[in-house]
């Protein structure tokens, strides 16, 4: 595996790797690697031929005041795991390297980037778009994996895709997990002992949500309600940011449930920002 930190470089190797009819798999990340990313890097290594994975953590998606300082990192370790999973790049650009003092130049996708996330954080997915447009740009990927815990992004990523015609093909993958729900994320490094041991009280939540649902329950202020009360009872220290039922794939609200709907969650606990979802069946 090579690491790479100057975006030109990586560039020009894959322009070479693609003329030479090889086909590239990507694995954006902003590190401190989890089962998780593990899981999309094993999911992309068999379906092409030259596999990067992209370690980046990107100034332009964190607002003020968010936790751009104090993300989790481990360099090495994540080196180690990127070549263990067969990795042929490890992209690590430094942020001066990805943007210009005058960077000028953005990605939007306002339609679904107001609502759940993007309530509370409104610049978070105009970052996320334009790292990811010029990870695609540099890397000349045709295929990328992105997980599923963070569905508005995904959801997000294929409209951009389809509406900029990005010949990259987009491939979401389930949430991974702990042994008891938790959903893995590189910031359940924040919670202290007693906030870990509440925090699977919201999967568990969002599980008996769609139980409620399967058993007939259509009214989303309801299954929102219920939600709220058994987050609110499990982790009492949390503070729900939003809990919201929505269309899977617009992400525009629901009132009657006739339909799959995606029950999604954001919860403060403690220092942590914890998002979650279930995808729901009727
Ligand atoms: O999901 C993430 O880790 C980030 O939002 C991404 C896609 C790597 C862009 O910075």
């Amino acid at each position: 595996m090579r690491t790479i930190t100057d975006p030109r470089e990586l560039q020009e190797l894959c322009i070479q790797w693609r003329q030479q009819g090889l086909t590239i798999g990507l694995v954006p990340t902003m590190g401190f690697f989890h089962a998780g990313h593990l899981s999309l890097m094993d999911y992309v290594r068999p379906r092409c031929n030259r596999m990067i994975v992209t370690l980046f953590v990107n100034p332009t998606q964190f607002g003020p005041g968010e936790d751009l300082e104090a993300y989790p990192h481990d360099f090495e370790r994540d080196s180690q795991l990127a070549k263990d999973q067969d990795a042929d790049i490890l992209f690590a650009p430094e942020a001066g390297a990805m943007y210009d003092s005058d960077h000028a130049t953005w990605v939007n996708v306002p339609d679904l980037s107001t609502g759940l996330c993007g309530g509370s954080r409104p610049i978070h997915f105009q970052g996320v778009c334009t790292v990811v447009t010029k990870l695609f740009m540099l890397t000349q990927a045709s295929l990328a994996a992105f997980g599923e815990k963070d569905w508005q992004q995904l959801a997000i990523i294929r409209r951009m895709v389809r509406d900029l015609n990005i010949p990259v093909e987009i491939h979401g993958r389930p949430i991974v997990r702990e042994a008891d729900g938790l959903a893995m994320s590189s910031r359940n490094a924040y919670l202290t002992e007693e906030e870990r041991a509440c925090a699977p009280a919201i999967h568990a939540g969002l599980e008996a949500a769609a139980a409620l649902v399967r058993n007939g329950e259509r009214d989303a202020e309801t299954v929102k309600n219920f939600i709220r009360d058994r987050i609110g009872d499990g982790v009492p220290m949390g503070r729900a940011d939003y809990i919201e039922l929505v269309e899977p794939d617009s992400l525009k609200p629901v009132r009657n449930i006739t339909a799959p709907v995606l029950a999604a969650v954001a919860v403060f606990v403690g220092r942590a920002r914890l998002i979650d979802n279930q995808y729901i069946e009727v």
